[in-house]
């Protein structure tokens, strides 16, 4: 199969190129959208990653070209019209499992980094400061963390602050046996009161766009720290920011950004940020931003690429697995 691999940097190559396959992969830096579209011409599969704009227009075209597959090089699928390729006949897949340790132990660098102050400290000894005042810290052991959301990454997230002595508290719709070995599930107005620490692990739906705002900031414990690797749009920015200048949030940790396309995964450091609700929450003290790089292993890339093009195999023998299938 003729395989067009869109937003592709050099690490996806190399990770991709590290596999046998007998399909053509030819790699476009641009990411899939309805400029780039017409890029997919002559090609079976386009392969996406996060913040490709896989809409209906896009979708529409893609049948049009020909192509039958979208083999997504990730987890989530929020960027993918799913109705749309329903209805153009287009099938879905991605990763789901590549690595949950990269993603929660990424969860846990953000925490462990913000509540000793880390990328303080770390600044101030590059300017010969050894100065300690300001930097106090608290231990973990001993806090309340709360999880929204006890799939692959939620769990493994959970297990590890279980680890360091914490009580893991949690919410899901559909509650699993394997979370309940670590932790006890609870109502989510009870999570957002009882948490010193909560932890984004839950998919961007409807259900959840949004799911921190300015009803649910105010739930929460004064000085709370929220930790978001999940996806950008869980989180109302200009609501958390409310929630920093009042101090009723006290750390914030994000990976991800929902406005992070266009901005994310490139180098504009020659150039002026005109995001003002993004250079807002730059100025605090108390937040570290890292731009979607949780999942950035060598562990995880590996896995990436052999599950993608184990799905690519898959599907031209008409045997993709339905756990690696994206559907409505
Ligand atoms: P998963 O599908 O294994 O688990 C998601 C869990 O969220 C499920 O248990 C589900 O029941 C639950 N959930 C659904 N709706 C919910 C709601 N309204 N409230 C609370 N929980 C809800 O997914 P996995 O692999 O654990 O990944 C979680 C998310 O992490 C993905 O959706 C993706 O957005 C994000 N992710 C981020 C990465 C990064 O680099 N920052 C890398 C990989 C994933």
């Amino acid at each position: 199969m003729k395989v067009a691999v869109f937003n592709s940097k050099p690490y996806d190559k190399e990770s991709f190129k590290r596999h046998h396959t007998e399909h053509l992969l030819s790699f476009f830096s641009p990411g899939l959208s309805e400029d780039t579209l017409p890029m997919a011409a002559g090609f079976d599969v386009v392969c996406c990653f996060v913040n490709d704009r896989v809409n209906a227009a896009v979708i529409e075209g893609l049948a049009e070209l020909g192509v039958k597959l979208i083999a997504l090089r990730c987890a989530g699928f929020n960027n993918v019209d799913l109705e749309a390729a329903k209805r153009c006949g287009l099938l879905v897949c991605r990763v789901p499992e590549y690595s949950p340790n990269t993603v929660a132990e990424h969860a846990v660098a953000l925490i462990l980094d913000l509540n000793r102050n880390i990328h303080r400290a770390f600044n101030r000894i590059r300017e010969n400061d050894y100065s300690l005042q300001g930097l106090q810290g608290f231990e973990v052991n001993g806090k309340t963390v709360g999880v929204i959301g006890t799939g692959t990454i939620g769990y493994t997230f959970a297990r590890i602050m279980k680890g360091f002595g914490c009580k893991v508290i949690a919410y899901d719709p559909q509650q699993n046996d394997r979370f309940k070995s670590v932790g006890d599930y609870v109502e989510l107005e009870q999570l957002w009161a009882q948490s010193d620490i909560i932890s984004l692990h839950c998919p961007l739906v409807a259900s959840t766009y949004h799911l921190v705002n300015v009803n649910s900031i105010p739930l929460m414990k004064d000085r709370v720290m929220l930790i978001n690797t999940s996806r950008g749009g869980l989180v109302d920015t200009p609501a958390v920011i409310e929630g920093l200048k009042s101090g009723k949030i006290g750390w914030l940790g994000l990976d991800v950004y929902e406005e992070e396309a266009g901005l994310f995964f490139e180098n504009y450091s020659n150039r002026i940020l005109t995001d003002d609700v993004f250079a807002r929450l730059l100025t605090f003290p108390n937040v570290v931003v890292t731009g979607h790089q949780a999942f950035f292993s060598n562990e995880a890339l590996e896995t990436i690429a052999q599950t993608t093009l184990a799905n690519i195999d898959a599907f031209a023998k008409g045997c993709l697995p339905e756990k690696n299938t994206v559907s409505l």
